[in-house]
């Protein structure tokens, strides 16, 4: 693999940027400094450095955010935000895209990767990854309220697939989902006379909101976290090979 790409792809610098600093001696390839970035390297066992930093090459990358308010689920928009423009710089160049949308107004987990394939499974309807969300809504639930959004609701047109409902207080509580029709939820609570007026993505398949991030903030996943990502969308080709 070319040393220039190895390093790019690891979300430290763009190719240009690489190139002048690897001629000026700040690349090395096994404790040698290396200045053409345009050679070649074994990315599974070569030690490389970047500026002193040792460079972690990553086929994937995955990211969690917690995706504050007035923020699109998008890789560029004309009038909004984007979640992307919440990364810094070497990850704003990696290539990476939200896995599903949230409403501008919704707040919570998001996962950002440049594994397209990955994504797709995940995301693909007949999979039914499930998706979790805190609301919030304005009028009180019944318990027939609870059963009709669990049994499904009429959307316009689209009755909506078995859910589950799990109130904490009587304007409160918790939706998990398999399926993610466009304002979904919302449509869902005035389908039963009410209104959402707060809705946060707790969980999205096996990976949980983690609450150490503040809104707006984010990490890498975990090995672990992209571990289980990863054999969850294995797992759904398994289901349905
Ligand atoms: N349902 C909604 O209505 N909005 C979201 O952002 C996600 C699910």
């Amino acid at each position: 693999m070319r040393l220039d790409k190895f390093i790019v792809e690891s979300g430290l610098a763009s190719r240009t940027e690489i190139t002048k600093v690897a001629k000026n001696g700040g690349v090395t390839v096994n404790g040698q400094v290396v200045r053409r970035a345009s050679g070649h390297i074994d990315p599974t066992s070569d030690k490389v450095t970047y500026l002193g930093k040792e460079v972690i090459w990553r086929e994937f990358t995955y990211v969690m955010l917690n995706k504050p308010d007035g923020y699109v689920s998008a890789t560029d928009d004309d009038k909004f935000p984007t979640v992307i423009t919440l990364l810094p710089d070497e990850l704003q160049r990696i290539g990476l895209f939200p896995c599903g949308r949230l409403d501008k107004n919704t707040l919570g987990l998001m996962i950002l990767t440049n594994n397209g394939p990955l994504s797709h499974k995940l995301l693909a309807p007949k999979n039914h990854v499930s998706k979790k969300y805190r609301f919030t809504v304005k009028f009180p639930i019944s318990e027939d309220d609870v059963q009709s959004l669990e049994s499904g609701v009429d959307i316009g047109g689209y009755v909506t697939a078995p859910c589950k409902v799990e109130m904490i207080g009587e304007k409160e509580g918790y939706i998990t989902l398999t399926e993610g029709k466009y304002h979904q939820i919302k449509l869902m609570a005035e389908a039963v006379h009410n209104q959402i007026t707060y809705l946060e993505r707790v969980t999205f398949g096996p990976i949980a909101l983690d609450e150490g991030l503040g809104r707006g903030e984010w990490r890498y996943l975990t090995e672990d976290e992209q571990k289980s990502l990863e054999a969850h969308g294995k797992i759904i080709k398994d289901i349905h090979a």
